[in-house]
């Protein structure tokens, strides 16, 4: 019955037909942590790594891997931008992921490549969940209602949050364009307390998933031990 086959699978999105074919998702790899925990710095390199292997690879972020997306995030996290009560919030930091995954997630993913993002759905469940208050349930439904998808991977750089808002500090004070952005480094320590205790949470539940790396040490150090992982994860 191949036409009953063929109609079932051009319902279904690319990326899970990527899944049927090549036997495993294309892979969706996610780097959350605290403020100051040394992400950008991480993907960069881990983006090089795999470039230099030969495998296609994108690198985003949330909030602003679209051009709608951009717009928000300078609405979301401009520290002198008018109040706004946690549903608001939750709903932009989702409008920017719904653009995303449509606009340049499933396509890099159906086109096969590596997908390296900079904060994704689990800083959804730490700050606007955990920290804002929202109940994970809540938020759980209305992203399933939008289509989220789950990444394949998710390292969790790990940091004690008072030395993490002392380098997000002192880097703000050096860098406008990141004090223009600053505006969850002035949360008190212990809302990013509440972060980091979320994250520990979600890593715990979903072991095969988010992977704690130490982010303490030296920036080598610490892309010593991704690169572990990245080993396992691509060319295992
Ligand atoms: P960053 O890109 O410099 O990490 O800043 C993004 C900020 O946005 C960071 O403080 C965490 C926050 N954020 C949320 O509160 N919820 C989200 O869903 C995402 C993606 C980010």
């Amino acid at each position: 019955m191949p036409c009953a086959i063929q109609a079932s699978l051009s319902d279904l999105p690319d990326f899970v037909i990527f899944k049927i074919i090549l036997g495993k998702y294309p892979m969706f790899i996610t780097f959350e942590g605290i403020e100051g925990a040394g992400k950008s710095l991480q993907i960069s390199r881990t983006h090089e790594y795999i470039r230099k292997k030969g495998r296609s690879c994108l690198i985003t972020r949330e909030p602003g891997g679209t051009d709608f997306g951009r717009e928000l995030r300078e609405v979301l996290l401009r520290p002198d931008g008018a109040p706004r009560e946690p549903w608001c919030e939750l709903l932009l930091y989702l409008a920017d992921r719904h653009q995303h995954l449509k606009e340049v997630i499933e396509p890099a993913l159906a086109r096969g490549e590596i997908v390296l993002c900079d904060r994704y759905q689990d800083a959804t469940r730490a700050y606007q969940g955990a920290a804002r208050g929202i109940a994970p349930e809540t938020i759980e439904e209305v992203s399933r209602f939008l289509g989220v998808i789950e990444p394949a991977k998710t390292i969790l750089l790990d940091l004690d949050p008072e030395v993490g808002l002392r380098r997000a500090r002192r880097r703000n004070s050096l860098d406008p364009t990141a004090a223009a952005e600053g505006r969850f480094e002035d949360e008190a320590v212990s809302f990013h307390a509440r972060v980091r205790q979320a994250y520990l949470e979600l890593a715990e539940a979903h072991p095969q998933r988010i992977f704690i790396i130490p982010a303490a040490d030296d920036p080598d150090a610490v892309f010593g031990r991704i690169a572990v992982l990245l080993d396992q994860w691509i060319y295992g």
